[in-house]
């Protein structure tokens, strides 16, 4: 089947991959001529486990092609997948000025029917504008080619994306229309995914828009909960690990999603959860609950910085702190919204110096950072050790659950540990004589 992706961003690339490597004839179309030509020549723009061999390998078969030109994309692919950018406005809104700009694309350049399909991160509404914009470029042409919008959200993770779009939990089909033209293109597409059992949901489209929405700040929500019962732990003497297990043990409640921590990032929670509640401002409510994980989350990337100025003073002069994890979480070069900004921005205000390691991100925090006399960025965790008078913790990689303690006792000045992932266990450090503060766990 040919299918065409509009946006070679995180979705866009990965769901185009996964979609060639199924059969289905993939062109993939983007205004930056700089990353397709570099796609040609195989060169992944992210890090994401597993991408770049499926990409390679697509592409070299000729079944995934990479263009900047809108036109040949459009004549191409009875399916349209609108997979751009939506980032937030100054008032933390998504912004649709790119999904709208490739709606009027299409439209302009349309000669048969298309399925277009919203797979970005729209409000509740957005299908509607979609149709809306198509219609009206269509109207000023004097065409009357028909057209149908769909809404399937995605709901791949970073880190584990191609594996999480390969085997799909579920398939979320948003459509106004239960005609045979668009369902039928959307069940072929999705075919390869769907043989053994039937992972697709069918619905209206807002609430389809709406489930994308509503899984995110549930997802949030979940880790806000914990982060606050932590704080509570902590100042009551319990240990949150202990209750994590407690309370996770519980079917109804679950594991997943219940980690405290120093504060959940990335290039979704944080914007989707912000554009809920301004969606729900829009029309007159005030969402408190989701006003709330926002705030916890927001506090809580502080946690660290307030665990180090209570051990160290609010002076932070002539002090270095090796830190070991930059990106929002673990097999991700991602650093958007990431807890070890805010750590390291503070650190630096108060005066101190970072020695920073992670194994994916050390391009991603120069081209954030530039070159700066408070940042020194390391090759190794063990290098981004010596010399400091603490190792600070952000991102719990695999690479640093079992480290080699004399190592880190050895390099430091003292052996001090903020770990804000907990993934050490206090009793064991404290017999090795550190001092080792986590969260939600006392010291
Ligand atoms: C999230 C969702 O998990 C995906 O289902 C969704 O498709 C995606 O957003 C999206 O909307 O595109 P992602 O942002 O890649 O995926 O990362 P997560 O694994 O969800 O982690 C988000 C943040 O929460 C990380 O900073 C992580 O450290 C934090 N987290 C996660 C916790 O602090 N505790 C937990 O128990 C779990």
């Amino acid at each position: 089947m040919k299918v065409t992706v509009f946006g070679i961003g995180y979705v866009g690339l990965v769901q185009a991959a996964v979609l060639a490597e199924v059969g289905h004839d993939v062109m993939c179309i983007d205004v930056d001529e700089h990353k397709v030509e570099n796609l040609k020549k195989g060169n992944i723009p992210i890090f994401e486990p597993g991408l770049a061999p499926l990409v390679q390998q697509n592409y070299e078969a000729g079944r995934l092609h990479f263009t900047t030109d809108a036109k040949a994309g459009i004549a191409h692919g009875t399916i349209q997948f609108i997979a751009v950018g939506t980032p937030p406005d100054e008032d933390g809104s998504a912004d649709l000025q790119y999904v709208t700009a490739v709606a009027r694309t299409i439209a302009e350049h349309m000669t048969d029917r298309k399925v277009v399909v919203d797979k970005s991160t729209v409000p509740v509404g957005t299908a509607d504008k979609v149709r809306q914009v198509m219609a009206t470029t269509l109207e000023k042409r004097g065409s009357n080619v028909p057209f149908d919008v769909v809404s399937n959200p995605e709901f791949l993770k970073e880190g584990a994306a191609v594996a999480d779009c390969m085997r799909p939990e579920r398939i979320v089909i948003g459509s106004d229309s239960d005609s045979k033209e668009v369902i039928e293109p959307i069940r072929e597409l999705y075919e390869p995914f769907n043989r053994n059992h039937d992972r697709m949901i069918m619905m209206d489209i807002r609430s389809a828009e709406l489930t994308k929405y509503a899984a995110n700040c549930m997802l949030a929500t979940k880790i806000s909960f914990m982060n606050e019962m932590s704080n509570l732990a902590e100042m009551l003497g319990a240990d949150i690990e202990k209750v994590r297990q407690g309370i996770g043990s519980d079917s109804r409640i679950g594991y997943h999603f219940i980690y405290p921590g120093c504060g959940y990032g990335g290039s979704c929670f944080p914007k989707d959860v912000q554009a809920l509640i301004r969606t729900a401002e829009h029309i007159g409510y005030q969402p408190k609950l989701l006003q709330a994980v926002e705030q916890v989350n927001y506090q809580q990337k502080y946690k660290l910085n307030r665990l180090i100025s209570d051990y160290f003073g609010e002076d932070l002069k002539g002090k270095t702190f090796s830190l070991w994890g930059l990106a929002f979480k673990p097999n991700t070069d991602d650093m958007r919204e990431a807890s070890s900004r805010v750590l390291m921005e503070q650190l630096w205000q108060a005066g101190a110096t970072v020695q920073a390691y992670d194994p994916e991100a050390m391009h991603e925090v120069q081209r954030i950072y530039g070159q700066r006399d408070d940042l020194k960025v390391m090759d190794t965790k063990e290098a981004a050790l010596q010399g400091a008078d603490a190792l600070v913790i952000c991102t719990e990689w695999q690479s640093f659950r079992a480290p080699d303690f004399d190592i880190i006792k050895g390099a430091l000045k003292q052996p001090v540990i903020f770990d804000g992932r907990n993934l050490f266990d206090p009793e064991r450090l404290k017999n090795r004589g550190f001092t080792y503060y986590a969260i939600g766990r006392g010291s």
